[in-house]
This record gives C-alpha cells, sequence and structure tokens, in this order.
C-alpha cells in the first residue's frame, strides 16, 4: 500500500513518486490551494493538493484530522521561504495525484496534533490515541531497543533465553502475590510470579550455566511512580561466578546501553558504597548523588541538653539526631516549613526542628531550639555541617529508622524543589546489605530468603543473624534502583537454616520450598545473578517522569485498566465452576469478627 514512510521523504527523492498511508495530522486550506501533513510511525511529511484536478481537490477538501489516507505524489522541492528546518521532511513536499480515504475518523477525545494537558485516565482510557502522539511513540521505541541492545549483548555472552511459568506457586519477594483460581483444583489457587527466582536457581541446577529472560513480573503492592503490578524484569542468573564477576558484565551491559543510546558514557568501574554508608550519609540505600547534601550526625553534641526531644534518642542506641544543611535555604517561610515538617511526618518524624543563619554571629542565627542548646553545641553543629549564612539545617532526632526516612526523603525533596539537583548520570552499586530486616518482632529477609550471607559456616550465621550481611547488591541510579541480585544459597543445610530464622519451620519450609532443598541436594553449582527493572531503566533514560509513560498499557495508581476497564466483575457460572464464593463487604467484617 506505500512505498515510502512518510518521515522517510527527503530530498533523495526529489522528483520521484512516491506511495504513502497514514493519518492526516492536519489539513489547513491556503488559498486555493491544500496542505495535509500526513503522518505514520516514522514522522511527517507535506502533501500539497493544487486546484486544477477538481476531484482530487474535493477528496482533500473532505478530509478531517485522524483520517487515515493514502497519497501517491511526486516529491518536490518545497519553495524558497517555505522549508521547515525542524522537519527531517521540511525540505520537500509532496504534489499529491491520487488521494484515497482508506478510513474516516469522527473528532478525537483529544487532539493529537498540539500538546494538550489532558488528564491520565482520559490516556490510559484512550491509550491507542495517547500512543499517536510522537512523545510516547518515540518513548516505546526507544524502550523497543534497550532491549534490543540487552539481547544482543547478553547473546553474545552466551546467555540463553528461558521462558518461566506464570502460573505458578509463591516466590517471595515483600509483596502480596496475585491469584488465580484453579478450576480443575477447586480451592487451589495459582500464583503470578513475583520473579521468576526459584525457576531462575533451579535452571543453574539444569546445568544452563548463564540464564537470561525479558519477563513480566506481578506484585500486589502499593503504587508509586515508579511501581506498577505488573511490570519487566530483565531476569539473569549465572553459575560459577562470584559478585564481582557478576558485577563486572552488568557493568559491561550499562556502559553499552548508555554509550550506544544516549552517547553517556558510564565510569569503570561503577562506584561501589556500603548500606552502611548509603544510609549513613543520604538516610537511603538507595541514593541520589546527583543531590549535594549529606546527613551529618550531631547526637554526640546533644547527650546533655535538656531538650529532651534531642538528648532521648542521642542517649538510645537505636537513636539517631541527624542534621542537613539545605543551602539557601534560609529564605524559606514560615508555611514552607511548615509544610515540610508535614511531609516529614509521613514517615513518622514528630517535628522538624531547623536553625536559620541569617548572618554572621549568634545573632544571625533564627530557630525555635535555640533556648534549649548550649551554644558550643550549636557553633559545632553549625561547623560540622559546613552551614554558611543564608543556609538552614534541619535536624531529625527519633528511633534511626524515623530519623534516615524522614531526612532521606526531605533530602531527595529539597533537591528536586530548590533546584538543587546537578546534571549527569550518577551510578553505583550498593553492596553489603544486611541479611534481615526487624520487623514487627521478628526477622525479615532484606533481599529473598535465597540470598547467601557473607559466611560459609552455618554456626557463624546462627551466632548474630541480626548483623550478619548478606552476598546482596543492588544498581542505583540518580535515587532510583535499577537492579537488585546476589550470590544465591547453594546448600539445602544452609538454606534450612535461613529459613528458620526467617520463623519457617522445617514443615513449611518442606511444604513450600522442598523442590529447591531437594534440589540443592542433587548436584547445586554455586551461583547467583541479579534482575533489573525493564522499565524504571527507559523511565531513567527518556526522562520520563513515571514508569506508565514507557509502558504502552500500564495500570492506573490504583491499579486499573481504564481501557478494558480491568478489573472487572465475572458471571456468577464462572465462580461457580471456580468453586468461589465472593465475600460482600458486610460479611467480611464479619468474617473478620471471628
Ligand atoms: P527485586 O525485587 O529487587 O529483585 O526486583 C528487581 C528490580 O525490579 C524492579 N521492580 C519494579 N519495577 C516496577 N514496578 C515494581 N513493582 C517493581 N518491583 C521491582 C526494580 C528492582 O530493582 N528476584 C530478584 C532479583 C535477583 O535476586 O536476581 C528480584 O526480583 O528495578
Ligand atoms: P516542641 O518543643 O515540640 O515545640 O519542638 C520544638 C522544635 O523541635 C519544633 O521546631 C519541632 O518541629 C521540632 N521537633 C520536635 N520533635 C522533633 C523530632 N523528633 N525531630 C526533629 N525535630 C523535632
Amino acid at each position: 500500500m506505500r512505498s515510502h514512510y512518510c518521515g522517510h521523504v527527503t530530498a533523495d527523492l526529489l522528483d520521484k513518486e512516491v506511495t504513502l498511508a497514514g493519518w492526516v495530522h492536519r489539513r489547513r486550506d491556503h488559498g486555493g490551494v491544500i496542505f495535509i501533513d500526513l503522518r505514520d510511525r516514522e514522522g511527517i511529511v507535506q502533501v500539497v493538493v493544487a486546484p486544477e484536478n477538481a476531484a482530487l481537490f474535493a477528496s482533500a477538501e473532505s478530509m478531517r484530522s485522524e483520517f487515515v489516507v493514502q497519497v501517491t505524489g511526486m516529491v518536490r522541492r518545497r519553495p524558497q521561504g517555505t522549508v521547515n528546518s525542524n522537519l527531517r521532511t521540511g525540505d520537500i513536499e509532496v504534489a499529491a495525484n491520487s488521494l484515497t480515504i482508506l478510513n474516516r475518523s469522527q473528532p478525537l477525545p483529544f487532539p493529537i496534533d498540539e500538546y494538550h494537558e489532558v488528564g491520565e485516565e482520559t490516556r490510559l482510557h484512550y491509550r491507542y490515541l495517547d500512543i499517536r502522539r510522537p512523545e510516547m511513540l518515540e518513548r516505546l521505541k526507544f524502550r523497543s531497543s534497550i532491549v534490543r541492545y540487552m539481547r544482543r549483548y547478553l547473546d553474545e555472552r552466551g546467555f540463553i533465553d528461558v521462558e518461566t511459568p506464570f502460573l505458578t506457586r509463591a516466590t517471595p519477594e515483600g509483596a502480596r502475590d496475585y491469584l488465580v483460581p484453579s478450576r480443575v483444583h477447586p480451592g487451589s489457587f495459582y500464583a503470578l510470579p513475583q520473579s521468576p527466582q526459584q525457576f531462575k536457581q533451579l535452571l543453574m541446577m539444569s546445568g544452563l550455566d548463564r540464564y537470561y529472560q525479558i519477563v513480566r513480573c506481578f506484585r500486589d503492592e502499593d503504587l508509586r511512580a515508579d511501581r506498577q503490578p505488573e511490570f519487566t524484569q530483565l531476569d539473569i542468573e549465572t553459575s560459577f561466578l562470584n559478585e564481582n564477576e557478576i558485577q563486572a558484565i552488568m557493568e559491561e551491559m550499562m556502559r553499552g546501553l548508555f554509550s550506544s543510546l544516549l552517547n553517556v558514557e558510564l565510569p569503570t568501574p561503577f562506584p561501589r558504597m556500603t548500606y552502611a554508608e548509603a544510609i549513613n550519609r543520604y538516610g537511603s540505600d538507595k541514593p541520589d548523588l546527583r543531590i549535594p547534601m549529606e546527613l551529618v550526625d550531631v547526637g554526640d553534641l546533644l547527650k546533655d541538653v535538656e531538650f529532651k526531644v534531642f538528648a532521648d534518642p542521642a542517649n538510645d542506641p537505636h537513636g539517631r539526631v541527624a542534621a542537613l544543611r539545605v543551602p539557601e535555604g534560609a529564605s524559606l517561610s514560615r508555611k514552607e516549613i511548615d509544610d515540610y515538617t508535614k511531609f516529614v511526618g509521613q514517615f513518622g518524624a514528630r517535628g522538624l526542628a531547623y536553625i536559620k543563619i541569617n548572618a554572621e554571629g549568634k545573632e544571625g542565627l533564627q530557630s525555635p531550639i535555640l533556648k534549649f542548646i548550649p551554644e558550643k553545641a550549636i557553633e559545632e553543629i553549625v561547623k560540622r555541617t559546613k552551614a554558611n549564612v543564608g543556609d538552614v539545617i534541619f535536624f531529625g532526632a527519633d528511633k534511626a529508622t524515623v530519623v534516615n526516612e524522614s531526612l532521606g526523603a526531605l533530602r531527595n525533596k529539597m533537591g528536586h524543589d530548590r533546584g538543587l539537583i546537578q546534571a549527569g548520570w550518577r551510578i553505583l552499586w550498593v553492596v553489603d546489605f544486611p541479611m534481615f530486616e526487624k520487623g514487627e518482632g521478628r526477622l525479615s529477609a532484606c533481599h529473598h530468603p535465597f540470598t547467601a550471607p557473607q559466611c560459609d559456616s552455618i554456626a557463624e550465621l546462627m551466632e548474630a543473624p541480626e548483623t550478619m550481611q548478606a552476598r546482596a547488591y543492588d544498581m542505583v541510579l540518580n535515587g532510583s534502583e535499577l537492579g537488585g541480585g546476589s550470590i544465591r544459597i547453594h546448600s539445602s543445610e544452609m538454606q534450612k537454616a535461613v529459613f528458620g530464622i526467617l520463623n519457617i519451620n522445617a514443615e513449611e519450609a518442606e511444604e513450600k520450598f522442598g523442590h529447591l532443598l531437594t534440589a540443592m541436594k542433587l548436584g547445586c553449582p554455586p551461583h547467583g545473578g541479579i534482575a533489573f527493572g525493564l522499565d524504571r531503566i527507559a523511565m531513567l533514560m527518556t526522562g520520563a517522569a513515571s514508569i506508565r509513560e514507557v509502558i504502552a498499557f500500564p495500570k492506573t495508581q490504583t491499579a486499573t485498566c481504564p481501557l478494558m476497564d480491568a478489573p472487572a466483575t465475572v458471571e456468577p457460572a464462572q465462580l461457580i465452576e471456580l468453586g468461589i464464593r465472593v465475600v460482600a463487604k458486610k460479611e467480611e467484617k464479619l468474617l473478620n469478627s471471628y
């Protein structure tokens, strides 16, 4: 139906006949001549229809935006003064000698041809139209180039692409599972995989040596700008490689990806930072190193002050008092500080003390806490935070986790709000994660339960599991966790010990993970791997504000699909077949009361 894409018609084709097919982007009537901007996925070309051929002209006149048309015409140079250097096709135009309307279009719910603020719900409802917008199309094309690059890189290095099941059993990655009822086994459910973690480990036990898969993962968790209920991982597993060797292969892939698609040179090697240092300096295990602010410990200066808000956590081994200097922050208004206080409140902080440095010397300081703190301590805090006139110092004082989370989040927010984010790509590995974290009195896996500890003996692990570090690593770029992986446990005894620490008793371990424990006893090589969030990589590389912008058909923040109207209720007959009864809200309360 066509000889060329619209966007590919350039001066190389001068005086040649072309046949194009696409959408009417815009139609302009100019004193007896009609101009049609014809659009396809490669771009826009100007088609000119002269009045001499009356039938042709009438056909052009009847065309409206987004009609799908076929055009045949001669490529000619645009008259002087009408060249559009912003367009690849801007030197030429196509003088139409035949026009066919392939399909008509009603007026669209929102215009494609000019920027127009459309609510996200509407965009997602008409996603196929939204994707006609060049910026969406470009992002999808870019995403495809990322995948192509990764596949080629891994194929060339002997990685084997293997598909793993979606209908499976739960693999814990810290989220809730999406369940799928079984018709043939009423009352039993498949779980959609949160990741192919167990399967890829089992493939190492099969001797595959190097595996990858670009794979959908499903996690029922609270959504954010960088989280979707279904998302795509580049999932990787290798045998007989240690963490440095795995990291080196992954670094090289990322360097190549950024260099070839963005012309950006990432460092060799990527810097490494321990988890402890990241938390201490940035309050986060995914620090955004573009923000020139750090958390500074000041608890040692405040142990003896009368102000209990500071003294108590300063003397508590699990407490922390930290300061965060915001350059040029003294100009923040009372209202702004109140808003930031509310912001840190979301992370459990009970206040946000501050000292503004309005001018040199003691008189230049402005703060609600000056009266509570000795002058010498203040002087030392100002010195330690390297605060200058015009800055503000914020304080967090609480349990260390609350201080880290709240000041870490404040640091990011201030960075954005105050325009302090430096340009560039700051990538790093965060390493030496703890094996376990404490939640509700018991330990849970920091990465996942299959991650190996930084010790060989079970006795050593059992001695102090809370302080044991994991052979885990995350790749972090500009404050986003791009990927995470680890060396895995390959001995069933060690795996059982870790399950034990996680409060999974022997019976439950056998019931849920018996297959893995058995496989570990039947010739299991040392192995390890990583998984990258493909959507996140695409989001960062395209500069999109959310991963929804790089996913063709994403879910909303409340996990719905406005296009297909999912999730939806189903016919009672389907439920009966599945042996499922839906519990009404009222009944749910009743059930909970038992
Ligand atoms: P992890 O849970 O860290 O590790 O996931 C790996 C990467 O996947 C991305 N990611 C997400 N992206 C979008 N939406 C989500 N809801 C979401 N959740 C995670 C992140 C993250 O770094 N099996 C292990 C990997 C391994 O050990 O090899 C795993 O899934 O970019
Ligand atoms: P208050 O004595 O409660 O009025 O608090 C005095 C100042 O300390 C106010 O600016 C509070 O926002 C701040 N503040 C209170 N609790 C904390 C805390 N846990 N961490 C940091 N600042 C706090």
